[in-house]
């Protein structure tokens, strides 16, 4: 054979095999590939998010926790209604659950018609339907918040930086009934240069481990704002007012979670001209004066902050922006403690150390498990390693 007929036949073979590869069969049915996680819970609702394997429409059915089984009756449905009066066909599925009682417990399912085709008015082709296991496994609870709490008990991760199996080892560690809600505070991944990330280098995993009954604050960190896929961590995000950052009550404990941008100057050669953060970190800034004079803030016994960067005037151009922009309006607002990431280090950075913040800053490390307490009249924080040895710990008073 000569050398113009090898290299025919072995562009023919290339071809051949992209074509095979291209060619997958549509899957049988669908089914959860990340989640379900409980997003947003509130005194009368929370969301269910999920990412399916394949295009699907999906809904929640949801039971009291009374002991009847799943199928004992035609459960209550709840809908996607991002579609405005369409059903929402999407491997990204957001299902709000509301007009519940406070502090009940229910139980509910994942629910999904795959569609194999959509070809026009009246033509839709669907697989097998599928459900969320409710016979050997029992159906997915969830509680809803509690008008009042003494204590809110939660776990905090941050600067993960997708290193997926350290974090399954850390959340297995966790004492799961004991948690109101856990926080991603930022840095799960180094970079969202592909979306997939999102879900195979964490979120999947958090997932799981959250059983589909702990609620979850997934916060961005820097690294969370760099890569052509940017746009897609909000796919994966339920967020109460449209935007990455948040308040929460539970009863009279005020949490507000920042997003805290980049840490370097917009125009760094890093974010080749991607990056907006002076007016978005002044949109935050001005919402947060908002939120301090609210009667929610003001009113609650206890005020926590969660925001990845940490504020210190001397130290990078992003900690700088943090302490000028958020840390003037913070200091109004009685906040007892705020939960920072970042450093890669543990620190207590106690009031007027590092910043003109007039509560303590608590960074902590990467790979640790941060347990908070918090009652009204103090906060204590433990941080453990993987292997479940405690590294850090740390008390203050609530102000
Ligand atoms: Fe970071």
């Amino acid at each position: 054979m000569n050398h113009k007929m090898k290299r025919f036949i072995l562009i023919i073979s290339i071809l051949l095999a992209g074509l095979s590869a291209g060619a997958q069969e549509t899957p049988r049915r669908a089914y959860a590939i990340c989640g379900p996680y409980v997003q947003n819970p509130t005194t009368t609702g929370f969301t269910v998010v999920w990412e399916s394997n394949m295009h699907a429409i999906g809904w929640v059915e949801l039971a009291p926790d009374d002991g009847t089984h799943f199928y004992n009756s035609d459960r209550p449905k709840y809908y996607d209604m991002r579609g405005f009066g369409n059903q929402v066909i999407s491997t990204i599925h957001k299902v709000r659950v509301d007009g519940l009682q406070p502090g009940t417990t229910y139980r509910y399912r994942i629910m999904m018609k795959g569609v194999k085709e959509f070809k026009g008015p009246g033509e839709v082709e669907y697989v097998l339907g599928w459900g969320s296991n409710v016979y050997s496994k029992n159906p997915f609870k969830v509680t809803t918040l509690k008008k009042d709490y003494d204590k809110v008990r939660f776990d905090v991760y941050n600067d993960i930086h997708q290193q997926d199996s350290i974090l399954n080892v850390l959340m297995q560690g966790s004492k799961k009934e004991e948690l109101d809600f856990v926080a991603f505070n930022g840095d799960m991944v180094s970079s969202l240069a592909w979306k997939e990330k999102i879900r195979d280098m964490y979120l999947a995993t958090g997932a799981k481990n959250l059983e589909g009954s702990i609620p979850l604050y997934n916060l961005r960190g820097n690294h969370e704002f760099r890569g052509v896929d940017t746009k897609h961590w909000f796919d994966y995000a339920d967020l109460p007012e449209g935007k990455p950052y948040w308040t929460a009550s539970y009863g009279k404990f005020f949490f507000i979670f920042l997003d805290t941008c980049e840490d370097k100057p917009d125009n760094d050669i890093e974010y080749g001209g991607t990056m907006l953060s002076e007016p978005y970190l002044k949109e935050e800034a001005a919402w947060l004066s908002k939120v301090v004079e609210s009667d929610e803030c003001k009113n609650a016994d206890v005020r926590i902050v969660i925001g990845h960067i940490y504020p210190e005037s001397a130290s990078w151009y992003g900690n700088r922006k943090i302490e000028e922009h958020f840390v003037p309006v913070l200091n109004k607002a009685g906040i007892s403690l705020w939960i920072a990431a970042h450093l890669h280090q543990w620190r207590e950075d106690e009031p007027g150390k590092v910043s003109g913040a007039n509560f303590p800053v608590i960074v902590n490390s990467t790979c640790e498990r941060l347990e908070v307490t918090a009652t009204k009249k103090d906060i204590s924080l433990k941080a453990f390693s993987p292997d479940g040895k405690q590294t850090h710990s740390y008390n203050c008073k609530v102000k």
